[in-house]
């Protein structure tokens, strides 16, 4: 199995460059389909679950031509079969777009139903109450979602709990249903506009994309579109973080720097300095880090998906700070591992409660998801000696090239697999 090993303590410096947001991806992947013309996609990451999402959709008869890394060409008129198998949403919940799709195209559609997950219980009672109030018939049987209608009709429906997927899933069938639909209570994160924005340029008709209220007029067919995915912010705070934690002076290029400010924020209040330019964010970290608070919510407030990222600096700033998680339940689950190297986090319910200590110490930790599996990483490249991380899959699942990224800004961090490159590693490094 596939570890990263680290020698900690080297500031990174330097540039680096950001990818195509994942997340982002995943749905405009599966707006893909919703044509019977080749459409286009540029700024692909080139990570996991993107592979997985492509088999996915090979698995219902679209076809897939991968032009290079990091573009694709997807025709969805061969699809044959409307049922999306467990195997899919086993590995990527996201695989769950395809039902949005699939419904609003050919007005049919069935997918596994995706069960529990590393940051807890993921429900998706509103994707369905969506689909009903859109007019489909929606069955959970033998562990398959059916959702079917004779005519799919807009409608008014409230979002009870800001939700992206909800957001992403209902948006899409609705651009293929007939008449006006609102959603209200929308979630407005950046990937939410861009899947609009995609499928915009598709032919749909969507306004109000990034703001509470989406109003969507259905249109009857979809077209082939040439569309480039907006950088990863996840990725681009991840970066930022690691040059926080590890005292540096990074520049992160090819970002859109509003969809960072929450993560800006923090990092300002810990005591960094950070220049915004057009398409770059620089991050510069001189002096002592100290304590700050913060809560998830959804966006523009600060992503969960930067909370374990977020846990690692404020362990290694002066004070006590608190992080309160309000997304997911049970997204403290590294905790324990960054305890391993010396950090002091009491979680009481979803408040971690953090003193800082003044380093860590590298030890052998696993990564118990993808973006607690990054922050691990940061924690390794800031601490006193050799940090291994196993289980590197999950981070896989997401950040593309990582190790290679950070080796480019003055880390010591390789992949290895066996006991020989550990050994050959820690010889280079003593
Ligand atoms: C997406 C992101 C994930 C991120 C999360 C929150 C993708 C592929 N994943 O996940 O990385 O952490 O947004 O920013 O884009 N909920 C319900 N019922 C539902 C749906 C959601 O109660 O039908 C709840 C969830 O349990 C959670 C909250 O709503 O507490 C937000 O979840 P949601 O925004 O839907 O997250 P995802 O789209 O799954």
């Amino acid at each position: 199995m596939d570890q990263y090993i680290i020698k900690g303590g080297n500031p990174l410096v330097g540039e680096v460059e950001i990818g195509g947001a994942k997340n982002a991806a995943l749905a405009i992947l599966a707006t893909a389909i919703m044509t019977d013309e080749t459409v286009t996609i540029e700024n692909l990451p080139d990570v996991r679950d993107i592979n997985v999402m492509l088999d996915a959709i090979e698995g219902i008869g679209g076809v897939v031509d991968r032009v290079d890394s990091h573009t694709v060409k997807i025709n969805g008129s061969m699809i044959s079969n409307l049922t999306v198998a467990y195997e899919y949403i086993k590995k990527i919940r996201a695989s769950y777009y395809l039902l949005g799709a699939l419904l609003g195209k050919y007005k049919k559609a069935e997918v596994a139903l995706p069960g529990g997950c590393d940051i807890g219980s993921r429900p998706i009672d509103l994707h369905l109450k969506g689909f009903r109030a859109l007019g489909a018939n929606v069955d959970i049987h033998h562990g398959l979602i059916s959702a079917s209608a004779e005519t799919l009709k807009g409608t008014h429906i409230y979002l009870d709990k800001v939700s992206v997927g909800a957001t992403i899933n209902i948006m899409m069938t609705a651009a293929m249903a007939e008449g006006k639909t609102t959603i209200e209570n929308a979630a407005k994160e950046p990937h939410v506009v861009d899947v609009a924005n995609c499928l915009n340029s598709m032919g749909a008709n969507i306004r109000g994309a990034g703001t509470d209220v989406i109003r969507i007029s259905g249109v009857e067919k979809l077209h082939k579109t040439d569309y480039f995915i907006i950088p990863d912010q996840i990725e681009a705070g991840t970066f930022m973080f690691a040059a926080a934690a590890t005292r540096g002076d990074i520049t992160v290029k090819n970002v859109i720097p509003k969809h960072l400010e929450a993560t800006t924020a923090k990092l300002l209040e810990v005591g960094c300095e950070i220049e915004e330019l057009d398409d770059a964010v620089r991050v510069v970290a001189s002096k002592p880090l100290h304590h700050t608070q913060v809560t998830t919510l959804p966006y523009p407030g600060f992503p969960t998906d930067m909370q374990p990222q977020m846990s690692v600096i404020l362990a290694i700033s002066e004070g006590t700070s608190t992080i309160t998680e309000s997304i997911f339940e049970n997204r403290f689950k590294y905790v324990d591992e960054l305890s391993r190297m010396g950090a002091n986090i009491k979680v009481e319910s979803n408040i971690a409660i953090i003193t800082g200590i003044e380093k860590y110490t590298g030890a052998r930790v696993s990564a118990p998801d993808l973006r607690a599996g990054a922050a691990l990483v940061i924690a390794g490249l800031a601490a006193e000696g050799i940090t291994i991380v196993d289980d590197i899959y999950y981070i896989e699942r997401g950040y593309e090239n990582f190790h290679l990224k950070l080796a480019s800004l003055g880390a010591q961090i390789e992949k290895v697999a066996t006991e020989k490159e550990i050994q050959k590693f820690t010889l280079k490094v003593s």
